[in-house]
């Protein structure tokens, strides 16, 4: 599907109300809150998500003496966005959320449905991300990440092959950051894409931060749909958006270790 037609279909299944008025496109990042950004999607467009929520706010914090008060802020605006995904991804959508042991429980939290039912968006698992550079602290320095897998009710897990394991293995050091204090790795990012997406699915990220998932998306011909709510950060993904568009695409993925299966 090309970008026209993608985005003639994403605009005309807005069932949504209130949104006539908004035309949102695809291919495109918006330097706006993502609460706001995800109110103009229509219902049901958006067939895969990878996103990297803020944290730092609630457990994530890396003393690990965020207050409880922080935590209930959290969950409670985490549940807002929870509720404006599951409106907007497909019920076979599939998607990624990074998030630390901290957030992990509070991300998945925010899909519980309020009423007894089988049939909503759940966090079944979590990817462990062994990224073998020891973060802050003693004992124990931290040297993973954690990625919360996300289902909808009627997503068939299919591009997943069955003895994929739950971790990944890659050397990341985040103090090579080129773009962004809390960077992800556009390997990794590649492959959760081909784990959750087809071609031209169209992939949203509402906390895009340097762009990272849509560099991802253009790499593996996937549509993408950005928010980002810091005016630099948002122009620092824009300029990396351009650069990559620029460049013929020379190299391949570089081959994730340890996910068998990728
Ligand atoms: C953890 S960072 C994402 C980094 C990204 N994965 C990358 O590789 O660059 C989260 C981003 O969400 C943005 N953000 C925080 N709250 C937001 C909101 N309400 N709406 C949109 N963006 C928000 C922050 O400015 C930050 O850049």
């Amino acid at each position: 599907m090309d970008q026209a037609s993608a985005e003639r279909k994403l605009n005309t299944s807005r069932k949504g109300k209130g949104m006539k008025d908004t035309i949102i496109k695809i291919d495109v990042i918006y330097n706006e809150d993502s609460l706001t950004g995800l109110r103009r999607l229509p219902d049901d467009c958006i067939d895969a998500l990878i996103t990297d929520p803020p944290f730092s706010f609630a457990g994530g914090l890396s003393n690990g003496r965020s207050s409880q008060v922080d935590n209930q802020f959290f969950s409670h605006w985490w549940a807002s966005v929870c509720r404006q995904l599951e409106r907007v991804l497909k019920p076979d959508a599939e998607g990624f959320i990074w998030c630390d042991w901290r957030t992990a429980p509070l991300i998945a939290e925010g899909f519980k449905p309020k009423k007894q039912t089988y049939n909503f968006f759940r966090i079944p698992q979590v990817i462990y991300h062994y990224r073998e550079m020891p973060g802050m602290g003693r004992p124990f320095r931290s040297s993973v990440d954690l990625i919360a897998y996300l289902r909808g009710p009627k997503s068939k897990a299919h591009r997943i092959p069955n003895d994929t394991q739950n971790w990944i293995s890659k050397y990341w050091y985040y103090g090579k950051h080129e773009y962004h204090p809390a960077e992800k790795d556009v390997g990794i990012t590649e492959q959760l894409i081909e784990w959750c997406s087809d071609e031209n699915s169209i992939i949203l990220d509402p906390f895009l931060g340097s762009g990272t998932t849509a560099i991802a998306a253009i790499k593996n011909n996937r549509h993408y749909i950005g928010f980002e709510r810091d005016e630099k950060y948002f122009q620092d993904a824009q300029k990396r958006i351009e650069n990559k568009k620029a460049q013929p695409l020379l190299f391949a993925r570089t081959d994730i270790i340890g996910a068998s299966g990728g």
